[in-house]
């Protein structure tokens, strides 16, 4: 079969839990690329309806091999929580795969993340506070403490013991607060890696005997594009890349290897924690999208900015991800909209800008020039033939496939699995 990266094209909490929930009925390998907890993959099915934050959401399917790859950060806490979760819901975890390459959060990157950001006040990211910024920081410092350190107890000490100074360094000499016990943190992870061990191994090369199969392999991403180090809006950002090519990277494939690029849409879009969103409607109709979609952050609760589509922003994210299909989701939300906008392009003073600046100061200042579509009155939920769909529905996705140079493939009609219409194959 194939390789199908998925992958979020805007500010994160697009659906591709959901995606990859569908899509994965045919897979034989799920993998996870990148982030962390501060993912929340809302995935509704007969199970039930859970958040994901780091099992991959293909794990309702026992036959497919889930793993977290080397390229996610693990604060073991969660994961056990939410191993213990699913369970509880009846859902056989046994086939869930630890790379052993993967980072793990230490108490010491949480705390850290609340510190940073409180010294910020003004300025802060809004980051999710789960020890993001700091564990992706200490990994390339090679600072870092991996999954596979939890199998060899001294290597795990000695690696703690060293780290642990340098923190501790940092917690009592700059912010002043109490320095982290090495005994308490060794115990803690201690036990977490005697219910973890089962599950950690060497990945790339479970990935690879799938890849000489020939079986489908899903790579899920986590944030998306405009959240990347790199190409998103820095600072606020994110700390590990939700780009497609960090697909490669984050599970060890060539990236010549990924076949299918889906990149995931909400009809809208919607940002949360700080940065500029030029699109971002502060008034009653940001309100109803809103309240329509709950959009409430899954990982932090707070409530998410919502806005029409950035076409400029989503055309280069199409770019920089190298999409070859999209997923459309949460399209019923706009069901009896008057009418519709879609961000075309950016006033910047006097100037048009048609391409995505790469400074927040130059995006901040940027107003958004829309056209305005018609809009359609009745509900899209029992639509499942894309030839039904009101005209003015078909309409509003051509012109953003005409804007974005990229195929809707997908489109979501509402949150459970069978509300999606295929439009073309994707696998
Ligand atoms: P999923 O996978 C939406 C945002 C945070 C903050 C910024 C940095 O569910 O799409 P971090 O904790 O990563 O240092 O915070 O990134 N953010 C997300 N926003 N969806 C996500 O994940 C996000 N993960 C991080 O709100 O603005
Ligand atoms: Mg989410």
């Amino acid at each position: 079969m194939a390789v199908v990266a998925i992958a979020g094209g805007q500010w994160g909490d697009e659906g591709k839990g959901r995606v990859i929930d569908l899509l994965a009925e045919k897979a034989k390998v799920v993998v996870r690329f990148s982030g962390g907890d501060n993912a929340g993959h809302t995935v509704i099915n007969p199970y039930g309806e859970f958040r994901l934050h780091l099992v991959p959401s293909g794990i309702f399917y026992p036959r497919v091999t889930c793993i977290i790859g080397n390229g996610v950060a693990i604060n073991p806490a969660v994961l056990l929580k939410e191993i213990g979760d699913l369970q509880k819901h009846t859902v056989d975890t046994s086939h869930l795969v630890i790379s052993d390459r993967a980072h793990l959060i230490m108490p010491y990157h949480t705390l850290l993340d609340g510190l940073e950001e409180e010294r910020r006040s003004k300025g802060a990211l809004g980051t999710t506070r789960r020890g993001i910024g700091p564990v992706f920081a200490d990994k390339v410092a090679r600072l870092g403490i991996r999954a596979g350190d939890l199998l060899n107890k001294d290597m795990f000490l000695s690696r703690l013991n060293s780290t642990l100074e340098y923190k501790n360094a940092i917690l009592t000499k700059i912010y002043q607060v109490p320095p982290l016990s090495v005994e308490e943190i060794y115990e803690q992870y201690r036990h977490y890696g005697e219910r973890l061990t089962p599950f950690i191994q060497e990945t790339s090369s479970v990935i690879h005997e799938a890849l000489i199969k020939g079986e489908l392999i899903l790579l899920e991403g986590a944030q998306g594009a405009l959240l990347d180090p790199d190409f998103g809006t820095y600072p606020y950002v994110t700390s590990s890349s939700p780009l497609v090519g960090a697909g490669a990277i984050g599970t060890g494939i060539g990236p010549m290897e990924i076949n299918r690029a889906v990149g995931v849409f909400k009809a809208y879009i919607t940002r949360v924690g700080g940065g500029p969103m030029p699109t971002e409607l502060k008034d009653e109709v940001g309100e109803l999208i809103r309240e329509k979609a709950h959009e409430y952050g899954a990982t932090t609760g707070r409530p998410r900015r919502c806005g029409w589509f950035d076409a400029v922003a989503g055309r280069f994210s199409v770019q920089v991800n190298g999409f070859s299909d999209i997923a459309l989701t949460h399209l019923d939300i706009y069901d009896g909209f008057p009418s519709i906008k879609i961000c075309t392009a950016y006033k910047f003073d006097d100037r048009v800008l048609n391409s995505f600046p790469s400074n927040v100061a130059t995006l901040e200042k940027c107003q958004p020039i829309c056209e305005e579509l018609a809009g359609w009155q009745e509900s899209i939920s029992g639509i499942r033939d894309f030839a039904k769909l009101p005209a003015q529905a078909r309409n509003y996705i051509a012109r953003l496939e005409e804007l974005l140079s990229c195929p809707i493939s997908l489109v979501s009609v509402g949150p459970e699995r069978e509300q999606m219409i295929q439009v073309r194959p994707v696998l």
